[in-house]
């Protein structure tokens, strides 16, 4: 069972089915595309108590969770008290991701390279903090998840007081508890996963996200607005320290400090000219980096993962396509401010060969979808290069419409010049 209902598991989903083990499959909510290929159960994703019952009653060897949410609230701990074999961090691994403070003094402890931080329980405390700093910009954070809404750059320290009173202002609820004020990296942003078993590791390649909603990267931040993957312009030597660096010394410390990490770890990384920096942590696969990296996997996903819960990675490695991927996200008129729902979608039949669609946000009624939230569908083109891989995703894209569709069209345009073909 596969719980969540984006693009991210749309292609979970569709990958762990493909397994040899030929395994039934469900959903918790799942989406209209999910329901071509699992049972779809109305239960959402977090409900964990009637998700724990239902895989109890319907003996699920394996829930793999897609969305922090559940995971931070503890959904692994509640499948473990009845035995039930579940995908994903306990509630005590998960703050790497709910709790930005305690992921920086993780890595602090760790000796993980990292932006410098401070970090504030009280207004008057940061802003007074704020007067005696000379250099901006300043990134300014809520210390948990705001939807990617509790992230600001600030240019000066005006803007960096307007953004401390804005965390604390109470519009963030909890995740506003606390302020964090970093330095600001410059460089270029990769998305790194591994899945691991506490101990061993196995790396997943990198990924590229587009977060703004506009080309150029102009326009508020977004959930992801595209992705590409691999990443030509990351030199080997670079993703190997960001494994050595960043990834095995994070876990390293979650055991020492009693909070063993299992799952999929996900650590957005600047990669700056002093070398690899880590900007966060997630507890879960990204969204919608999973869309370009699952089609690329030639391992069977599902052994994969069963092998996580049996603590037995070790030894075992990952084979990938030689495939590259593009994803582009199709989103609804308004998004990211607000999104527009029930629009009729067209253009979804005759899907050619090498391109994915994953349903994001969408509705289905009288075998007719439409529109259901900010971002819609993700389209993924795959192929030998990323010349075509893109092309084929966006001659896709112009066969679909609905009205007030919007869409990036620089998506991996950035990867076209560095490929060597
Ligand atoms: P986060 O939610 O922590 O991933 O932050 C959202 C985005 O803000 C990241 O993907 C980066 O683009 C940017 N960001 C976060 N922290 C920093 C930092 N210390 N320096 C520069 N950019 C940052
Ligand atoms: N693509 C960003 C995220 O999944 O958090």
């Amino acid at each position: 069972m596969v719980v969540g209902s984006g693009g991210r598991e749309h292609a979970l989903v569709e990958t762990l089915a493909a397994s040899h083990i030929a395994p039934e499959m469900f959903a918790a909510p799942g989406n209209p595309g999910i329901s071509r290929i699992a049972q779809t159960v109305d239960i959402p994703a977090d409900d964990l108590i009637a998700l724990r019952d239902f895989a109890k009653e319907n003996s699920i060897d394996l829930t793999v969770v897609g969305p922090e949410v559940p995971l931070i609230g503890g959904i692994a701990e509640c499948f473990w008290e009845e035995d039930l074999r579940i995908f994903g961090p306990s509630r005590a691994a998960a703050r790497i991701e709910g709790s930005k403070v305690f992921a920086k003094e993780l890595m602090k402890h760790a000796g993980v390279p990292t932006a410098d931080f401070e970090a504030f329980d009280r207004e008057g405390a940061a802003l007074a903090y704020l007067r005696t700093r000379r250099d901006y910009p300043v990134v300014v954070k809520a210390d948990g998840i705001a939807a990617g809404k509790g992230v600001i750059i600030a240019r000066s320290r005006e803007e960096a007081e307007d953004a401390v009173r804005e965390v604390f202002s109470g519009k963030f609820g909890a995740a506003g508890e606390r302020v964090l004020i970093e330095e600001c990296l410059e460089g270029r942003e990769a998305s790194v996963f591994v899945m691991t078993d506490g101990v061993n590791i196995l790396p997943f390649l990198p990924a590229q996200d587009y977060k703004r909603i506009g080309d150029g990267d102009e326009g508020p931040n977004t959930g992801g607005m595209g992705a590409y993957s691999p990443l030509m312009w990351m030199e080997p030597a670079t993703y190997a320290a960001i494994l050595e660096e960043i990834i095995r010394p994070t876990l390293h410390q979650m055991r020492l400090i009693g909070a063993p990490y299992s799952g999929l770890l996900y650590a957005g990384v600047m990669v700056t000219e002093t070398g690899p920096k880590a900007l966060e942590f997630n507890c879960r696969f990204g969204d919608p980096e999973t869309q370009v990296i699952l089609p690329r996997l030639e391992s069977d996903l599902l052994e994969l993962m069963l092998a996580v819960n049996d603590e037995n990675l070790y030894g075992r490695e990952v084979e990938w396509l030689a495939e590259k991927a593009v994803c582009v996200v199709l989103a609804s008129e308004g998004y990211p401010e607000t999104s527009h729902s029930g629009d009729e979608i067209g253009g979804l039949e005759n899907i050619p060969v090498g391109v994915y669609i994953y349903h994001a946000a969408t509705d289905e009624r009288d075998g007719k979808f439409y529109t259901d939230g900010g971002r819609v569908l993700n389209v993924v083109g795959t192929g030998p290069t990323v010349i075509e891989a893109r092309a084929r995703a966006y001659a896709a894209v112009e066969q679909i419409h609905f009205a007030g569709m919007q869409y990036r069209t620089d998506i991996a345009l950035e990867a076209i010049e560095l490929e060597d073909i």
